[in-house]
């Protein structure tokens, strides 16, 4: 089953096109990657679908409806969380409070019976490494991340769009990445994730888009499209990205 399609999807800032009639599908269970060199507009294609930046024309289908300019917060109430590249909490407000706003307020009414339990329940989950009363503008990008994750686990979403979560990884953080994503993937929640680094890409994702200049050049399985010449010319194009097929 289709969740999510776009169709001719475009966002223009001013004279730069940053997407261009990207038409893309993600289905039930995937776990889909989004590729592609810097700056090729794979933040702005998900600001767009989920409202942060509306598209300049095009649509958006979700679970069969049309939600296209859609604001993030009925987005959410709809199904769809996503992290950011950057995340930025409230910064005065403890781990635990950051995850209970998303526990109040991105759920429908009666949705949560306990929202405390349920964060503490998301920050266990994400195995968010320090206490639930540290402030929130003294974690490192790597907590933000989790916290960030956590918050967005909070609100019950049936997808889920993750915006380079694992850079900066070690290696060892990396490998417990996986498994969280792997983990929140069993529960039934469908993955978008824009990702660099090919070994968390080729290990985890069923599916691939992989867009330049704010094109679609590939769409398909993850071998197909790793080994898709137009995708490796875009990223031996880009001296700071591995080619996906070494
Ligand atoms: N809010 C904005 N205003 C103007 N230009 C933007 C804005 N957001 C992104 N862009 C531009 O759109 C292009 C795509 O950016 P982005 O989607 O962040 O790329 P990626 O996430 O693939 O690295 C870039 O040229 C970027 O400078
Ligand atoms: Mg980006």
């Amino acid at each position: 089953m289709i969740l999510l399609e776009t169709r001719e999807l475009t966002k223009r800032f001013g004279g730069l096109t940053a997407i261009d009639r990207v038409s893309m599908h993600i289905e039930e269970g995937d776990i889909v990657g989004l590729i592609g060199p810097n700056g090729a507009g794979k933040t702005t294609l998900v600001n767009a679908i989920s409202g942060l930046n509306p598209p300049t024309s095009g649509r958006v289908m979700m679970f069969g409806r049309e939600t296209t300019g859609f604001t993030p917060e009925r987005m959410c109430r709809r199904g769809l969380s996503r992290t950011f590249q950057i995340p930025i909490p409230f910064p005065k407000m403890t781990v635990l409070e950051n995850v209970k706003t998303a526990a109040i307020f991105g759920n429908k009414a009666g949705k949560v019976d306990d929202p405390v339990a349920h964060s503490r329940e998301m920050l266990a989950f994400v195995d968010f490494p320090l206490a639930e009363d540290t402030i929130s503008e003294k974690l490192n990008t790597v907590q933000l991340k989790r916290l960030d994750l956590a918050r967005a686990l909070a609100s019950h979403p049936q997808l889920l769009f993750l915006d380079e979560l694992a850079s900066g990884l070690s290696e060892a953080e990396l490998q417990d990445m996986m498994k969280l994503i792997r983990k929140i993937s069993g529960q039934g929640i469908t993955i978008l994730m824009i990702e660099h680094i090919m070994q968390l890409i080729m290990s985890v994702c069923n599916r691939l888009v992989c867009i330049q200049f704010g094109k679609k050049i590939a769409e398909g399985a993850t071998a197909e499209v790793a080994r898709d010449p137009a995708v490796t010319k875009a990223y031996l194009g880009d001296a700071s990205i591995s080619c996906p097929t070494a």
